[in-house]
Protein backbone atom coordinates (compact mmCIF):
# COMPACT_ATOMS: atom_id res chain seq x y z
CA UNK A 1 0.00 0.00 0.00
CA UNK A 2 0.98 3.77 -1.10
CA UNK A 3 2.46 5.21 1.87
CA UNK A 4 1.27 8.95 2.06
CA UNK A 5 2.91 11.87 4.14
CA UNK A 6 1.31 15.41 4.78
CA UNK A 7 2.72 18.83 5.29
CA UNK A 8 0.52 21.23 6.82
CA UNK A 9 0.95 24.67 8.26
CA UNK A 10 -2.00 25.22 10.13
CA UNK A 11 -6.04 23.66 11.11
CA UNK A 12 -5.26 20.41 8.64
CA UNK A 13 -8.53 20.17 7.97
CA UNK A 14 -7.74 19.22 4.78
CA UNK A 15 -5.08 16.71 6.28
CA UNK A 16 -7.92 15.37 8.71
CA UNK A 17 -9.95 14.33 5.58
CA UNK A 18 -7.56 12.66 4.00
CA UNK A 19 -6.64 10.99 6.95
CA UNK A 20 -9.54 9.97 7.70
CA UNK A 21 -10.99 8.58 4.42
CA UNK A 22 -7.54 6.78 3.83
CA UNK A 23 -8.03 4.99 7.20
CA UNK A 24 -11.72 4.36 6.54
CA UNK A 25 -11.13 3.00 3.15
CA UNK A 26 -7.37 1.61 2.81
CA UNK A 27 -6.95 3.19 0.02
CA UNK A 28 -3.45 4.35 1.22
CA UNK A 29 -1.72 4.93 4.68
CA UNK A 30 -0.60 8.13 6.68
CA UNK A 31 2.32 7.91 7.69
CA UNK A 32 3.28 10.85 8.97
CA UNK A 33 2.36 14.71 9.32
CA UNK A 34 4.92 17.32 9.55
CA UNK A 35 4.54 21.18 10.19
CA UNK A 36 6.96 24.22 9.94
CA UNK A 37 4.89 25.43 12.94
CA UNK A 38 5.76 23.88 15.77
CA UNK A 39 1.87 25.71 16.98
CA UNK A 40 -0.03 24.46 14.08
CA UNK A 41 -3.40 22.81 15.67
CA UNK A 42 -3.45 19.78 12.98
CA UNK A 43 -0.12 18.54 14.83
CA UNK A 44 -2.77 17.43 17.89
CA UNK A 45 -5.46 16.06 15.12
CA UNK A 46 -2.95 14.25 13.42
CA UNK A 47 -1.69 12.33 16.90
CA UNK A 48 -4.99 11.99 18.07
CA UNK A 49 -6.15 10.35 14.88
CA UNK A 50 -3.06 7.78 15.14
CA UNK A 51 -0.67 9.53 13.01
CA UNK A 52 3.16 10.17 13.85
CA UNK A 53 3.89 13.93 13.72
CA UNK A 54 6.31 15.91 13.39
CA UNK A 55 7.72 20.06 13.79
CA UNK A 56 10.30 21.51 12.41
CA UNK A 57 10.07 25.60 12.85
CA UNK A 58 11.43 27.36 9.90
CA UNK A 59 11.96 30.46 11.99
CA UNK A 60 14.92 28.62 13.52
CA UNK A 61 16.77 28.63 10.34
CA UNK A 62 16.03 32.65 8.94
CA UNK A 63 16.35 32.57 5.66
CA UNK A 64 17.91 29.66 5.16
CA UNK A 65 15.57 27.40 3.15
CA UNK A 66 18.38 24.29 2.40
CA UNK A 67 18.66 24.84 6.11
CA UNK A 68 15.07 24.44 6.40
CA UNK A 69 14.55 21.84 4.23
CA UNK A 70 17.30 19.75 5.20
CA UNK A 71 15.90 19.80 8.60
CA UNK A 72 12.93 18.74 7.03
CA UNK A 73 13.69 16.38 5.27
CA UNK A 74 14.63 13.88 8.38
CA UNK A 75 11.50 13.14 9.60
CA UNK A 76 10.00 12.92 5.94
CA UNK A 77 12.94 10.50 4.79
CA UNK A 78 12.52 8.29 7.74
CA UNK A 79 8.38 8.02 7.26
CA UNK A 80 9.87 6.40 3.69
CA UNK A 81 6.35 8.34 1.97
CA UNK A 82 5.64 7.46 -1.84
CA UNK A 83 3.91 10.56 -1.94
CA UNK A 84 3.72 13.93 -0.58
CA UNK A 85 1.07 15.82 0.36
CA UNK A 86 1.05 19.64 1.23
CA UNK A 87 -2.19 20.54 2.44
CA UNK A 88 -2.18 24.02 3.76
CA UNK A 89 1.73 24.17 3.67
CA UNK A 90 2.49 28.00 3.44
CA UNK A 91 6.07 27.74 3.18
CA UNK A 92 7.97 28.01 -0.89
CA UNK A 93 9.76 24.80 -1.22
CA UNK A 94 12.86 25.19 -3.65
CA UNK A 95 13.72 23.56 -6.48
CA UNK A 96 15.90 20.71 -5.02
CA UNK A 97 13.01 19.69 -2.57
CA UNK A 98 10.73 19.75 -5.25
CA UNK A 99 13.08 17.59 -7.73
CA UNK A 100 13.04 14.80 -4.92
CA UNK A 101 9.67 14.30 -4.98
CA UNK A 102 9.18 14.83 -8.23
CA UNK A 103 6.26 12.88 -9.73
CA UNK A 104 5.01 12.26 -5.94
CA UNK A 105 3.91 15.85 -4.52
CA UNK A 106 0.41 17.12 -4.33
CA UNK A 107 -0.78 20.34 -3.45
CA UNK A 108 -4.45 21.92 -3.08
CA UNK A 109 -4.30 25.38 -3.99
CA UNK A 110 -8.16 27.26 -3.15
CA UNK A 111 -8.50 28.73 -6.50
CA UNK A 112 -9.37 27.16 -10.03
CA UNK A 113 -5.87 27.58 -11.38
CA UNK A 114 -4.35 28.43 -13.98
CA UNK A 115 -6.09 31.80 -12.16
CA UNK A 116 -4.87 33.13 -8.92
CA UNK A 117 -1.79 31.52 -8.17
CA UNK A 118 0.19 32.95 -4.97
CA UNK A 119 -2.04 34.18 -1.82
CA UNK A 120 -5.10 35.88 -1.09
CA UNK A 121 -7.44 34.16 -3.84
CA UNK A 122 -10.37 34.39 -2.93
CA UNK A 123 -10.43 38.44 -2.57
CA UNK A 124 -8.76 38.35 -6.06
CA UNK A 125 -11.78 36.47 -7.29
CA UNK A 126 -14.45 38.92 -5.57
CA UNK A 127 -12.29 41.85 -6.74
CA UNK A 128 -12.42 40.78 -10.53
CA UNK A 129 -16.45 40.03 -10.27
CA UNK A 130 -16.02 36.48 -11.34
CA UNK A 131 -18.92 34.31 -11.49
CA UNK A 132 -17.58 31.03 -9.72
CA UNK A 133 -14.59 30.26 -7.71
CA UNK A 134 -12.66 26.87 -6.12
CA UNK A 135 -9.69 24.62 -5.86
CA UNK A 136 -7.26 22.92 -7.36
CA UNK A 137 -5.25 20.15 -6.75
CA UNK A 138 -1.82 20.08 -8.84
CA UNK A 139 1.29 17.75 -8.85
CA UNK A 140 3.90 20.20 -7.15
CA UNK A 141 6.90 21.25 -9.85
CA UNK A 142 9.09 24.20 -9.43
CA UNK A 143 7.09 26.43 -10.69
CA UNK A 144 4.54 28.04 -7.82
CA UNK A 145 0.85 26.42 -8.29
CA UNK A 146 1.46 25.49 -11.86
CA UNK A 147 2.13 21.87 -12.10
CA UNK A 148 -0.26 19.11 -13.71
CA UNK A 149 -3.89 19.48 -12.24
CA UNK A 150 -5.54 16.48 -10.96
CA UNK A 151 -8.69 17.64 -10.16
CA UNK A 152 -10.92 20.75 -9.52
CA UNK A 153 -13.89 21.77 -7.42
CA UNK A 154 -16.45 24.62 -8.20
CA UNK A 155 -18.27 26.98 -6.19
CA UNK A 156 -20.76 29.90 -7.53
CA UNK A 157 -20.02 33.45 -5.88
CA UNK A 158 -22.83 34.78 -4.36
CA UNK A 159 -23.94 38.14 -4.16
CA UNK A 160 -22.56 39.99 -0.95
CA UNK A 161 -19.66 36.95 -0.36
CA UNK A 162 -16.39 38.18 0.99
CA UNK A 163 -13.29 36.41 1.18
CA UNK A 164 -13.97 34.94 4.23
CA UNK A 165 -17.76 33.60 3.34
CA UNK A 166 -16.32 32.40 0.20
CA UNK A 167 -13.49 30.72 1.64
CA UNK A 168 -15.53 28.71 3.89
CA UNK A 169 -17.65 27.39 0.67
CA UNK A 170 -14.38 26.70 -0.97
CA UNK A 171 -12.69 24.54 2.04
CA UNK A 172 -16.35 22.06 1.87
CA UNK A 173 -15.27 21.25 -2.23
CA UNK A 174 -11.40 20.97 -0.69
CA UNK A 175 -12.91 18.37 1.59
CA UNK A 176 -14.23 16.58 -1.00
CA UNK A 177 -11.40 17.01 -3.63
CA UNK A 178 -8.52 16.27 -2.17
CA UNK A 179 -9.56 12.78 -1.18
CA UNK A 180 -11.03 12.02 -4.50
CA UNK A 181 -8.12 13.10 -6.54
CA UNK A 182 -5.61 11.02 -3.56
CA UNK A 183 -7.61 7.62 -3.81
CA UNK A 184 -7.05 8.06 -8.11
CA UNK A 185 -3.24 9.20 -7.62
CA UNK A 186 -2.16 6.48 -5.48
CA UNK A 187 -4.29 3.59 -7.55
CA UNK A 188 -1.89 5.13 -10.35
CA UNK A 189 -4.82 6.76 -12.48
CA UNK A 190 -4.26 10.60 -12.81
CA UNK A 191 -7.77 11.22 -15.10
CA UNK A 192 -8.43 14.67 -13.60
CA UNK A 193 -11.29 14.86 -10.42
CA UNK A 194 -13.85 17.30 -11.56
CA UNK A 195 -16.54 18.40 -8.99
C1 LIG B 1 -6.82 25.56 2.43
O1 LIG B 1 -7.85 26.40 1.98
C2 LIG B 1 -5.79 25.36 1.33
O2 LIG B 1 -6.33 25.30 0.05
C3 LIG B 1 -4.95 26.59 1.50
O3 LIG B 1 -4.83 26.76 2.88
C4 LIG B 1 -5.99 26.24 3.53
C5 LIG B 1 -5.56 25.28 4.61
O4 LIG B 1 -6.63 24.85 5.39
N1 LIG B 1 -3.67 26.42 0.87
C6 LIG B 1 -2.97 27.42 0.34
O5 LIG B 1 -3.36 28.57 0.34
C7 LIG B 1 -1.66 27.00 -0.29
N2 LIG B 1 -1.05 28.10 -0.94
P1 LIG B 1 -6.47 23.57 6.33
O6 LIG B 1 -5.19 23.76 7.15
O7 LIG B 1 -7.69 23.63 7.20
O8 LIG B 1 -6.41 22.37 5.46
Amino acid sequence: MKRVAILISGGGSNMVRLVETMQAEGYAAPVLVASNDPAAGGLAKARALGVAAAAVDHRAFGKDRAAFEAALLEPLLAAEPDILCLAGFMRVLTPDFVRRFEGRMLNIHPSLLPKYPGLHTHARAIAAGDAEAGCTVHEVTAELDAGPILGQGRVPIEPGDDADRLAARVLNVEHRLYPAVLRRYAAGDRTPVLL
